[in-house]
């Protein structure tokens, strides 16, 4: 549940990877302020029991964001449906451990895929909708991983999101002529079916908390808060910026 008032209505936001997680927190916050939201998930039933919990004007748009046909027509469908874009926010993200040695390529592919390519593909469909209406709002789901701090066993990871810090700020140079601001959200550890495996492991929760300084592992509504100010005009000087939501893990 957000604290930040923020009015949203009249615009239509798309969640990526919003059936569950983040993304679902994120979805509830952009709608519980006035957006429409269009859901979306590789998971067509958990996109669909999303959007029925948001209620009307929410609707499931499923599809796999790392395939880049199936993106033109989702964003089509989004602007068909549900009367334009305003605000895009990619979430959708996956995560391999596994020792660069012992990486299968497909591996290395997919996580590139869904983690950094899919941005360019969203970004490159909404962004001449975007521009033809005035503007709009870009938040781009990274990690503070993403800073290149190694995390063991996550190369694939941790590339893809520095990559996507990287295509956030030359996103944002660009699109800035069309009034679109882009930045990237970097959430540390954060209690989601991402973590839960290493959630399980008390010696690996400890090691965690003994490096925040808020002393507690983040929920997908802190990350929620910020993407909703992200896209609130409290934020219309702020792009090419990649902020952090960890509790203090990364201070830069
Ligand atoms: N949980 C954390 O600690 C943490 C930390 C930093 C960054 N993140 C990032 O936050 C984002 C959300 O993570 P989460 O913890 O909610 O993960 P999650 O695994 O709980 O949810 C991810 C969602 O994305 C969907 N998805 C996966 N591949 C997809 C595809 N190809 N097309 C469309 N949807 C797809 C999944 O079905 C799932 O619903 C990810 O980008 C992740 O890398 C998470």
């Amino acid at each position: 549940m957000s604290t930040l008032s923020v009015d949203l209505s009249g615009q239509v936001a798309l969640v990526t990877g919003a059936g569950r997680g983040i993304g679902k927190a994120i979805a509830r916050a952009l709608a519980q302020s006035g957006a429409a939201v269009a859901v979306n998930d590789i998971d067509a039933a958990s996109a669909g029991q999303a959007a029925r919990e948001l209620g009307d004007p929410a609707r499931a748009f499923p599809a796999d964001v790392s395939d880049p046909a199936a993106v033109e027509r989702m964003i089509a469908a989004v602007v068909h449906e549900m009367g334009g874009l305003h605000i895009l926010v990619n979430n959708a993200g996956i995560e391999y451990k596994t020792p660069i040695l012992e990486t299968p390529v497909e591996e290395w592919q997919e996580t590139l895929a869904v983690n950094l390519s899919a941005a360019f593909y969203t970004c490159k469909a909404a962004g001449p909708i975007m521009r033809d209406a005035g503007g709009g709002v870009i938040v781009n789901i990274a990690s503070i991983a993403g800073h290149n701090i190694p995390l063991p066993n996550r190369a694939s990871y941790v590339a893809s999101k520095a990559g996507l810090v990287g295509f956030t700020k030359e996103c944002a140079r660009e699109f800035a002529a069309y009034n679109i601001r882009v930045n990237a959200v970097c959430p540390g550890v954060i209690e989601t079916e991402m973590t839960a495996e290493s959630r399980s492991n008390p010696q690996q929760v400890a090691r965690w908390l003994a490096d925040i300084p808020q002393g507690r592992l983040g929920q997908p509504d802190d990350v929620a808060g910020l993407v909703l100010f992200l896209c609130s005009d409290g934020a219309r000087y702020l792009t090419g910026q990649a902020i952090n939501v960890d509790g203090g893990k990364v201070m830069l």
